[in-house]
């Protein structure tokens, strides 16, 4: 039978007779039938249905409504997105609004009526239809900026920043914690700049000895000194019409800073050993995790070069500033490694979700990256927990003590959750919440959230 265009629509009823009479009353969808917990999981793997029925009182305890919730649960950690609507007896209406507590889109009492129910079906559809629009709409537009991944209103702003800044040839420091992506948001600026078809070369100027840093920088003349065998043009040669990223800028040796800041105001370089003067347009990007001004106050980095450099500042947050920012890079890396090492895990426990958003991440990004990619090459389950991730407990933050800032700080990370957990759609998201759409825009409002 050629069904392969119909949606698919999961069943989940133990009573053969109103099996029968579901499968003949929704035609128009291609019905899948299961009748226990177990079955369901299968059905549910291999159909990924956008929309389930599940009738609550399900073997062995037909009786009983906690198998059916258990599933519930199951079904909405595997399959998050999925509308799914409850079917319980007539007299069970606490129990349908426990399950839609849990997450369930909607419920329906017994006895059943084929078109009652075909409605509400319908319309799961199409928001489940709507919604999975809305998310790929989404995800083009704000989940990721050029490799960067941030729903934050702090990151938010740093891409806004970037944007505008990247046209322009003006020199941009970028400054930040390790691992806050600093070397990200340089290639960022000049993927999106002018100057994208040319090279972007960068110089980590913490990592080469002081006396190379010049021949590497600046070039070198065959001869110009003990194993320089033929001339070899330096890095900002190289970045001729391109972008030079100078990362760790505050490690550039003194001596080096004073040969910089001459380039950076007489636009030639002039190789190790050689005479000639050879004129480079490079747009300059720097960055460090020192405090400039505080190496400028204690006499280690030169005034001059600092305000050649800093014409933009870009002040990048820690990961554990970022509100909303850590679940969503989390989930992106596990679907970078699962492609990589050929692993299928499909999400994180609520325990590691706990932890991630609690946990103060020293290393930022990187850290968290790192994290991730042990848990999946490890992990035994299809789901990362927190003990997967490996998270110090004594790391987790402490909650301050003033009841208005904890309440602010838990209404903006739960409005955040939902928002990322929704995909961005806010009558999804205020569902979440138990609240009205309204209220959630006002609250967003006062917490300066974006969607
Ligand atoms: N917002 C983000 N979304 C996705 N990946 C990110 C984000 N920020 C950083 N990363 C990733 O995290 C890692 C660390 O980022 P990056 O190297 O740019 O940081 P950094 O600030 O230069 O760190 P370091 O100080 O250690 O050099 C990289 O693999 C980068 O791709
Ligand atoms: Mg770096």
């Amino acid at each position: 039978m050629a069904q392969s265009n119909k949606p698919d629509l999961l069943i989940i009823e133990d009573d053969k007779g109103l099996q029968k009479q579901l499968k003949w009353s929704f035609d128009q969808y291609n019905v899948i039938l299961a009748e226990d917990r177990d079955s369901a999981l299968v059905e549910l793997r291999r159909f990924q249905p956008q929309v389930i029925t599940l009738d609550l009182g399900l073997p062995p305890d037909p009786a009983n409504a906690s198998v059916g919730l258990e599933l519930l649960e199951e079904i909405l950690s595997l399959s998050p997105t999925s509308k799914v609507i409850v079917v319980t007896g007539n007299d069970q209406r606490e129990i349908a609004m426990q399950a839609v507590n849990a997450g369930a889109y909607d419920y329906y009492q017994k006895p059943i009526q084929p078109e009652e129910l075909t409605l509400i079906i319908k319309r799961a559809f199409e928001l489940a239809k709507l919604e999975d629009e809305n998310r790929r709409h989404f995800q083009q537009q704000k989940e990721s900026f050029h490799g960067i991944i941030a729903t934050s209103p702090e990151m938010m702003g740093v891409c806004q920043k970037i944007e505008k800044v990247a046209p322009t040839d003006v020199s941009v420091l970028l400054l930040g914690d390790s691992g806050t992506g600093k070397e990200l948001l340089a290639r960022a600026i000049h993927d999106i700049s002018p100057r994208r078809s040319k090279n972007m070369v960068a110089i980590n100027c913490a990592a080469i000895p002081d006396n190379l840093l010049e021949s590497e920088l600046f070039g070198y003349e065959a001869g110009a000194f003990t194993g320089a065998n033929k001339t070899t043009m330096g890095k900002i040669e190289y970045a001729n019409g391109g972008t030079l990223f100078l990362d760790e800028i505050g490690d550039m040796p003194m001596a080096l800073q004073a040969k910089l800041l001459r380039f950076l105001q007489e636009r030639v370089v002039e190789r190790v050993g050689g005479r000639e003067s050879i004129p480079v347009d490079v747009r300059i990007i720097a960055a460090t995790h020192h405090t400039l001004e505080d190496l400028v106050n204690e006499g280690k980095f030169r005034e001059d070069l600092f305000y050649r450099l800093s014409e933009v500042v870009l002040n990048i947050p820690a990961l554990s500033k970022r509100n909303g920012d850590v679940v969503l890079i989390a989930r992106s890396l596990l679907e970078k490694f699962n492609r990589q090492y050929s692993r299928n895990i499909r999400g994180f426990s609520k325990d590691a979700v706990q932890a991630m958003e609690a946990y103060s991440w020293p290393g930022n990004v990187r850290e968290l990256e790192n994290k991730i990619k042990s848990a999946v090459v490890m992990s035994d389950s299809n789901q990362i927990t927190a003990k997967d991730l490996q998270i110090d407990e004594a790391q987790l933050r402490e909650m301050p003590l003033n009841l208005r800032q904890v309440r602010e700080a838990a209404e903006t990370r739960a409005i955040q959750r939902a928002i990322v957990l929704s995909d961005g759609n806010i009558s999804q998201a205020a569902k979440l919440l138990g609240l009205t759409r309204p209220t959630l825009y006002s609250l967003m409002d006062k917490y300066s959230i974006s969607s």
